[in-house]
């Protein structure tokens, strides 16, 4: 096997690769199996010249491969884009053995993946990530969603792609604070399993940050090692899957209040500061890895605080997030870096008092 390219593994209740590497396009006919005859490309404008040519690339060992441009970022993620991929491939003649592909940050493949997993009842996905975001986090897992007028990821299903591509080529071009952004949940997989992720950071961000180093493919790799090991685990987030929103009680309250303006790194790496203080409240999380999380964030130039003023309009957010359960605010907080655990019932005084402590 090439040395350039890792395949982690996803077990449990689903199960397939995902794939890292540079130059790892040639391998989508592999991943698309034998049986496919017609595929729907779904992909933003942004990452249109690679989506026409991976459909010439592939254009010549497939029936028909068809291109669904779609907005970029949540407004992709709306009934009517969903609607519009159908269209193409009700006329398309779509059958159950053709195939879905999402090509694209975060938005783009939980599109993809509830567009695939409502046609026929189930056609094969792949997803090809073209974010730090979206490879860490939303390509793998088979979380597929849209967001209604009421609230984000409202509708959805659990649906499993049948590989995941990471081609870090395609990251060469992504804008700086997109990047920087998307490596919040880097350091989250860092903070709650991973801690040679924030060891990568601390010792150099400049190459750690950047695409062309094999700092940064590990980095990469060791996210989704946290990630693939957890949803092999818990593919429908009945436990141990929770973990994974670290930062992001807070942090959903966040982007809400900043009617999703904000890249959802930004807000998550306030969550996550939140969440280290409370941690710290609660009794068991250290000034020193407080501390580590102050300095990794800052590193990575993203934000610690957010305005004193708003907590109580955060607070009414946070109490209407869908995983307040039974009325009860929960929170993923840190015993001591890699040991995360759930905060259920904490008294509100406890919450704002941390709030104090991130508040500018
Ligand atoms: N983004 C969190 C999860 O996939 O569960």
């Amino acid at each position: 096997m090439n040395q350039d390219i890792t395949e982690i593994q996803v077990t449990g209740e689903t199960s397939y690769t995902v794939t890292v590497g540079r130059g790892v396009l040639e391998r989508v006919p592999e991943a698309l199996g034998d049986r496919v005859s017609k595929i729907l490309i779904v992909h933003t404008p942004t990452v249109g010249r690679v989506a026409s040519e991976l459909r010439d690339a592939l254009g010549a060992r497939y029936d028909q491969v068809l291109l669904a441009e779609v907005p970029d970022a949540e407004s992709a993620k709306r009934i009517e884009v969903a609607a519009f991929c159908w269209q193409i491939m009700g006329q398309a003649d779509f059958t159950r053995t053709d195939a879905v592909i999402g090509l694209g940050g975060g938005a783009v493949t939980d599109l993809a993946g509830f567009v695939a997993a409502t046609w026929l009842r189930g056609v094969r996905l792949i997803n090809i990530p073209t974010s730090v975001l979206g490879m860490v986090d939303a390509a793998v897992g088979g979380k597929t969603g849209l967001n209604t007028a009421e609230g984000k990821n409202l509708v959805g299903a659990f649906y499993a792609p049948a590989a995941v591509i990471c081609d870090l080529d395609l990251l060469a071009t992504l804008p700086r604070n997109e990047l920087l952004a998307g490596f919040a949940e880097v350091a989250k997989c860092g903070f709650i399993a991973e801690p040679e992720i924030l060891d990568l950071i601390e010792a150099n961000v400049a190459v750690a940050t950047d695409p062309s180093t094999p700092e940064f493919k590990r980095l990469i790799e060791l996210a989704i090692g946290v990630k693939v090991r957890v949803v092999s685990e818990d593919f429908k987030e009945g436990g141990l899957r929770e973990i994974l929103n670290y930062g992001h009680t807070l942090g959903h309250a966040i982007e809400h209040a900043e009617r999703y303006q904000w890249r959802h790194g930004v807000a998550i790496s306030i969550g996550m500061m939140y969440a280290a203080e409370l941690g710290r409240l609660a009794g068991a999380l250290s000034d020193e890895a407080v501390d580590r999380h102050r300095r990794v964030l800052t590193l990575l130039t993203l934000p610690l605080n957010y305005p004193g003023g708003r907590w109580q309009s955060l607070l009414a957010a946070m109490q209407r997030d869908k995983k307040a359960r039974a009325g009860m605010l929960r929170f993923i907080v840190l015993d001591e870096i890699g040991k995360p655990r759930v905060l259920a019932g904490v008294d509100e005084s406890m919450l704002q008092f941390a709030y104090q402590e991130i508040a500018n």
